[in-house]
């Protein structure tokens, strides 16, 4: 028997490959354009193939789809285009049958404009308790036509807009999205009846959506920062000091909901995203709070031994001494996919090429596909959590050349035409190497899909040896026989910036060994059990990844 991660069924979370599905992209199974809950649970048994343990689904709530479902009408319901709450019954149930988890998204820092609660909020007059639920205020300038504070959306744009009664409204994100204010107790009780909501219909596990934002300074004055967002990673202050982001307060909240989620059983899982700094990061995911956070430094990490080494190692470490689980992500549903990612020369600016139709500079789509392989076996050696997103199976690139017109992230008009956003990571999946929108559902997909996507299909790639679908299957089975506890230990040829390469075993024995220098390098001993490519004789070639187990005595 061999030795998994850990026996106590609580725990499964820990080291658990967590696939990603973005529901209006997954499958559309009644033709209307849009993917829909039924539609996943039609696609259970291709994920119980693949070897997943746990779904998570970003939201599936009703929503005018202002910034892609992350608008939130009612945290408590199904979008009617994608279903209803007995279909997705039925998909938790028909997933728990097949061995696999349910997570679903979490939105906490706002609703969506067409929330009951901002619609009261707007009919009722300033001061009023509805509108505290919110975070309305008076303007500043003369006649308070000027935004009470300089602070920016994310998308792009003042994060305040004006009400016609001339107050006006939080919103970092889209205008659509406003705020909610966590100061207000009837705020926070509400995400508690949310959580034990879901939980009572047997979900495993929440995702949080910016969870480092949900706690704000509002005392008066209101603080100006300059009018320019830090970048989360490496400019925020480490000591909760921002106004916005990562207050200490915040874990207050967390802790509450830690509560709710542990008076089940199992205890629910949650994972934060949180795009802050390792130290702070891992503060989310305390034992007492979240257990999770995503790390997305891995993620953002260049294609260099040294610094995934950093990476790898920080991220272990931090999450240890936090008493959490590490996590591990490549793609998602907010980024470049990684295989065009890695196409790409190091330091692209991402946007610039994103605007120039995915052409300049021009992707090495062969280095691209071959790295974003090699990395994908060296995430999924790491001990912890890998979250998968829908589509890196298949190997998918971004879709760069999405014309202006059919654009739909909120990003791309909020920026003036200036950022082209996150649309050509989401582009419906190809299930057929032919048909109607290559077997995602209707003729009219919400976002068009090029057209050489059939040649990606899971239809192309099924049993097709050396595949990038067969990979990740492979890999996954492999990963849950060959098992580990949450150490890694590093087997060095020599200093890491010099050699180019990583080679880590876990405490099972088996070894992952990574080459990124340029050049072929010798092949450690071991019985190859898997490889991200093709090797050479007796040597591991340039951005491959190799896993090995002890040759038998
Ligand atoms: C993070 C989500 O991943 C992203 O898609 C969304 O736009 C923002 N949060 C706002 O909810």
């Amino acid at each position: 028997m061999p030795p998994t991660t850990s026996d106590r069924p609580a725990d499964w979370w820990r080291q658990a490959v967590v696939y990603q599905v973005y529901p209006r992209s997954f499958r559309d199974l009644d033709g209307d354009g849009l993917g829909d809950i039924a539609g996943v649970t039609e696609r259970l048994p291709y994920l119980q193939r693949l070897g997943v343990d746990a779904v998570w689904l970003s939201p599936f709530y009703p929503s005018a789809l202002a910034d892609g479902g992350y608008d939130v009408d009612d945290h408590r319901d199904v979008d009617p285009r994608l279903g209803t709450l007995e279909q997705f019954d039925d998909m938790v149930a028909e997933a728990h049958g097949r061995g696999i988890k349910v997570i679903v998204d979490i939105v906490p820092n706002h609703t969506s404009d067409r929330h009951a609660w901002f619609q009261e909020a707007l009919a009722s007059p300033p001061g009023s308790p509805a509108r505290d639920r919110y975070v309305f205020r008076d303007g500043t300038g003369p006649d308070g036509s000027r935004p009470p504070s300089d602070w920016m959306s994310h998308f792009g744009g003042p994060a305040w807009t004006r009400v016609p009664d001339g107050q006006w409204y939080l919103h970092l994100f889209a205008q659509e999205q406003p705020d909610l204010n966590w100061a207000a107790p009837e705020v926070r009780a509400d995400f508690l009846d949310t959580l034990r909501f879901w939980s009572d219909r047997g979900v495993d596990g929440f995702r949080v959506d910016v969870a480092h934002a949900l706690a704000k300074d509002l005392s008066e004055p209101l603080r100006n920062y300059g009018g320019v967002h830090p970048d989360a990673l490496t400019e925020l202050p480490i000591d909760g000091s921002h106004p916005l982001f990562d207050r200490d307060e915040v874990h207050e909240i967390f802790r509450e909901w830690r509560k709710v989620l542990d008076s089940y059983d199992p205890p629910r899982s949650a994972v934060a995203e949180a795009w802050v700094t390792t130290s702070r990061r891992v503060l989310y995911a305390r034992p007492d709070e979240l257990g999770q956070a995503f790390n997305f430094e891995f993620l953002v990490s260049p294609w260099s031994a040294e610094q995934f080494r950093v990476e790898i190692d920080g991220a272990l470490s931090a999450a240890a001494a936090a008493g959490a689980s590490a996590t591990w992500v490549l793609s998602n549903h907010d980024v470049v996919r990684h295989r065009s990612r890695y196409a790409l020369p190091a330091g692209t600016d991402l946007n610039g090429w994103l605007l120039s139709g995915g052409t300049t500079p021009e992707p090495d789509d062969e280095v691209g596909l071959r790295r974003a392989r090699a990395a994908t076996l060296l995430m999924l050696a790491l001990p912890g959590s890998a979250y998968v997103y829908q589509g890196e199976e298949l190997g998918l690139p971004e879709v760069a050349d999405l014309a202006p017109e059919v654009l739909q992230d909120p990003i791309w008009a909020r920026t003036g035409r200036v950022e082209k956003g996150r649309d050509g990571c989401r582009v419906p999946l190809p299930w057929t190497r032919t048909g109607p929108s290559f077997g995602f559902g209707g003729a009219h997909p919400w976002l068009p899909q090029p057209a050489g996507f059939g040649e990606l299909s899971a239809e192309a790639q099924d049993g097709v040896e050396g595949s990038t679908l067969e990979l990740y299957r492979a890999a996954l089975r492999l990963r849950r026989e060959l098992g580990g506890d949450e150490s890694l230990q590093w087997v060095d040829a020599g200093p890491t910036a010099l050699t180019h390469v990583l080679h880590l075993r876990r405490s099972t024995g088996w070894a992952s060994v990574t080459n990124l220098s340029a050049a072929d390098v010798a092949l450690p001993a071991g019985e190859v059990v898997l490889t991200s490519g093709p090797l050479g004789d007796g040597t591991l070639p340039p951005d491959t990844t190799v896993w090995l187990r002890p040759a038998a005595s």
